[in-house]
């Protein structure tokens, strides 16, 4: 087999892109699909998933928007972004409610053969024609559970990236989702953001909706998921992987969804003319891994944080493990009120989180290697 190149990679080091084995996730996944059989008033019918860049949100919205799909729902899938709201109610709603409503379908074949007919003029007759009124979120929200009814399905919302700077977007969606959950209609809805974005939107005392879903943060996935990860996708597409091999490459993700994917592709690439995977692949892999978060989620991430945030960081650095409130202040040079409020801001990032009293540490596998190596510069 030495001629052969496993060329096709099975892992997937992109934003948004459906890993090949989704790991770690199937409680969560079926906490939705629970509430999707149970019916109206089940709590996780309004779920928010959150958790730090790369730890898998969108791909978990794809996830439960593939399971409502094939339970015969419906699905609007959206970002969040100033505008939303309108493009549910003027595009989003009137497509799904042409798809099922029966009616709609009829008269357009109707007015297929009526055109080819003497009858004159096709009729096309739409549900917003037979029933004139300006639609809203909330009227389209009623009519297509209606219509959605008899076949025991219902409509799920999802919504990406929630930020507060579509605070306005959001309220209109929450308010009109409320009231179908208050009609005991079948709606459910999904969304996910940043921690600290999410905070900050729930502090928002409209959005008292938000504040009562399911919040549901996406951790770090377990050793044995990690390792179903890696090799099942291996061994499916005709590879072969060592109990060392994914030992260095399992260790090497920290359990963070993203390096999974990066570390897996990184691997796969070094010697593709190898049918096993050895250990010193997978280690290679993991260095190779280890750049690429920096560059696509550190950097990024370190972009977002003020002067001070990045300072906070910078101090943390200098320790191996955990660091000591006690330590950053002096480092900093600041009271150990003012560093406090600093821990706060940068815990609800989910860059950092408590360590033990008085203590935090990194909570995104090699920030502190990153920042080392960017003081050093
Ligand atoms: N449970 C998982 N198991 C394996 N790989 C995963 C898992 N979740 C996500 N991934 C992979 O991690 C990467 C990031 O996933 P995703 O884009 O969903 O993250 P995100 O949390 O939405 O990030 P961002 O905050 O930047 O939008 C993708 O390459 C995806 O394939
Ligand atoms: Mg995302």
């Amino acid at each position: 087999m030495a001629d052969r190149t496993w060329g096709t990679n099975p892992f997937t080091p992109t934003f948004g892109v459906t890993p090949p084995r989704l790991a770690g996730r199937d409680p969560e996944l079926a906490a939705f699909v629970d509430a999707l059989d149970e019916g109206p008033g089940a709590p996780g019918r309004a779920t928010l998933f959150t958790g730090p860049r790369g730890s898998g949100k969108t791909v978990m919205l794809n996830a439960v928007e593939d399971l409502a799909k094939t339970r015969g729902w419906l699905v609007i899938s959206q970002s969040t972004r100033p505008g939303v709201a309108e493009e549910l109610a003027t595009s989003d709603l009137p497509a799904l409610l042409a798809y099922a409503d029966p009616e709609e379908g009829r008269s357009e074949v109707t007015s297929v053969s009526v055109s080819g007919a003497t009858f004159g003029g096709g009729v096309t007759r739409t549900r917003a024609e037979r029933h004139p009124r300006t639609p809203t979120l909330r009227s389209q929200l009623a009519e297509l559970t209606d219509l959605l009814r008899p076949n025991g399905t219902g409509v799920l919302i999802t919504l990406d990236e929630v930020h507060r700077a579509a605070l306005t977007d959001l309220r209109v969606i929450a308010q009109a989702v409320q009231h179908a959950f208050r009609e005991g209609r079948d709606v459910a809805f999904a969304a996910a953001g940043l921690p600290a974005a999410v905070d900050a939107l729930l502090r928002d005392d409209v959005l008292t909706f938000l504040r009562r879903a399911e919040r549901v943060p996406l951790r770090d996935v377990s050793d044995p998921a990690v390792d179903l990860a890696l090799h099942d996708p291996v061994l499916a597409a005709g590879r072969t992987m060592g109990d060392e091999a994914l030992a260095v490459a399992a260790q090497g993700t920290h359990g963070y969804p993203f390096l999974v994917q990066l570390v897996g592709h990184a691997m796969w690439d070094v010697d593709r003319t190898s049918r096993q995977i050895t250990a010193e692949h997978a280690r290679r892999g993991v260095a190779s891994a280890r750049r690429r978060v920096g560059r696509l989620v550190h950097e990024p991430a370190l972009a977002d944080l003020s002067a001070v945030d990045r300072a906070f960081l910078d101090a943390m650095a200098l320790d191996d493990g955990p660091t000591r409130m006690g330590d950053i202040a002096v480092r900093l040079g600041v009271s150990a009120g003012y560093a406090s409020q600093y821990r706060l801001r940068l815990i609800a990032t989910a860059l950092i989180a408590p360590a033990g009293y008085g203590r935090v540490d990194f909570a995104v596998p090699y920030l502190r290697e990153y920042l080392r190596k960017r003081m050093r510069r």
